[in-house]
């Protein structure tokens, strides 16, 4: 029962994101509708539970444990739990997704905590834009987020930014100037149709390749062989060897077939590809039998051999109703 977890099509699962809240201070016009609905609390895994399924990967193998929303950084009690996580026995490392809105504060803990290294959403440099985008956020104290991290010790922080024609395609050549002046590395990602948000996004759908074009346009490119052990494609940028500019382009370059990841929503959810519904109720069983792990391994054995091959995304079709926030990015 303690073997490595392999999936059906033999693809070795070693990174778990577990989304720790469904909630967030920001509403991104990609990510949620305006008119959110949020999870009642006791449907939420709580943090002993989160900690108990962190314990199980890990001892299944599992080298990476990436946290994620929602913003994680809105759940009370975020901290202590990293710290938990970070100390099991095993865990390569422990990483987080965050909008950036709490860094000022949290930025300092969250190191002192054993969070390894930070992904950070910033889709434009213009507050006006920014705050379209996020429709709540303050673009200010993001920026302010990502200075606390360098502070902090953080190295390798990367930003996030979800490409959409007329909101912020213009906005990459800032962005990617940003980035390098801050030694910071900096994933564009392709727009993923999860939950209907109410606007079109196949009207705003920007491919890689176009980023991409954007970018040579200013600087020289050079492909990188490097993985993160995510799904980005990476390449480097003459004269600024501590930045890579990465690409997440699940339209144009599926990445599926070298799949390393499942998903654990909110709710407890064991989520075996953002395109699918399939799913395993973990929160139920973990509930169910407090004292023993054995069932929950055996569920999570029996749900590797249903992984889907590859997401069926659609650029523009919403077949996952399931909202981004809910999914664990
Ligand atoms: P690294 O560890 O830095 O490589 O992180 P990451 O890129 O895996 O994670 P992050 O949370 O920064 O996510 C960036 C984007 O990748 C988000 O839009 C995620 O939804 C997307 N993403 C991550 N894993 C998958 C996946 O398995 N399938 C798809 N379609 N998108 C994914
Ligand atoms: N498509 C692609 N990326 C998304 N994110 C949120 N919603 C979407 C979407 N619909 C990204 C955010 C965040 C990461 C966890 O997921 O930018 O950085
Ligand atoms: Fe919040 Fe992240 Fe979704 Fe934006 S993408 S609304 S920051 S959970």
């Amino acid at each position: 029962e303690q073997q490595g977890l392999i999936d059906g099509l033999g693809r070795r699962i070693d990174y778990v994101r577990m989304s720790v809240t469904d909630r967030c201070d920001f509403r991104c016009v990609y990510c949620m509708s305006e008119d959110m609905t949020f999870l009642p609390r006791q449907r939420v895994l709580s943090l002993e539970e989160l900690q108990r399924l962190a314990a199980l990967f890990v001892r299944r193998g599992v080298k990476k444990i990436r946290l994620t929303g929602g913003e994680p950084l809105v759940r009370r009690g975020i901290v202590e739990l990293c710290a938990k996580i970070a100390a099991l026995p095993g865990l390569r490392e422990l990483v987080m997704t965050t909008n950036g809105s709490q860094l000022v504060k949290l930025a300092q803990p969250l190191a002192d905590a054993g969070v390894k290294r930070l992904n950070i959403s910033l889709d434009s440099l213009d507050p006006d834009k920014f705050r379209a985008i996020t429709r709540t956020g303050d673009l200010r104290q993001v920026l302010d987020g990502i200075e606390a991290t360098r502070q902090a010790g953080f190295q390798r922080t990367k930003l996030n930014v979800v490409v959409m024609k007329g909101r912020n395609e213009e906005e990459v050549p800032a962005l990617v100037d940003y980035a390098l002046a801050h030694d910071l590395d900096v994933t564009f990602i392709e727009e993923m149709p999860l939950g209907h948000v109410g606007r079109s996004r196949g009207e705003s759908f920007c491919s890689s390749d176009t980023v991409r074009e954007i970018i040579s346009r200013r600087y020289r490119l050079f492909e990188s062989t490097e993985n993160s052990g995510g799904p980005a494609r990476y390449v480097r940028v003459e004269g600024f060897p501590d930045s890579r500019i990465g690409f997440i382009s699940p339209h144009s370059h599926n990445f599926c077939d070298s799949c390393n990841r499942v998903r654990l929503t909110a709710e407890g959810r064991l989520l075996l590809c953002l395109g699918h519904e399939n799913n395993v109720d973990l929160r139920s069983l973990a509930r169910r039998h407090p004292t023993t792990d054995t069932p929950l391994h055996q569920a999570l054995d029996r749900a590797l051999q249903h992984k889907p091959a590859r997401h069926e995304f659609d650029v523009d079709q919403v077949q996952i109703l399931r909202f981004m926030n809910a999914s664990g990015g």
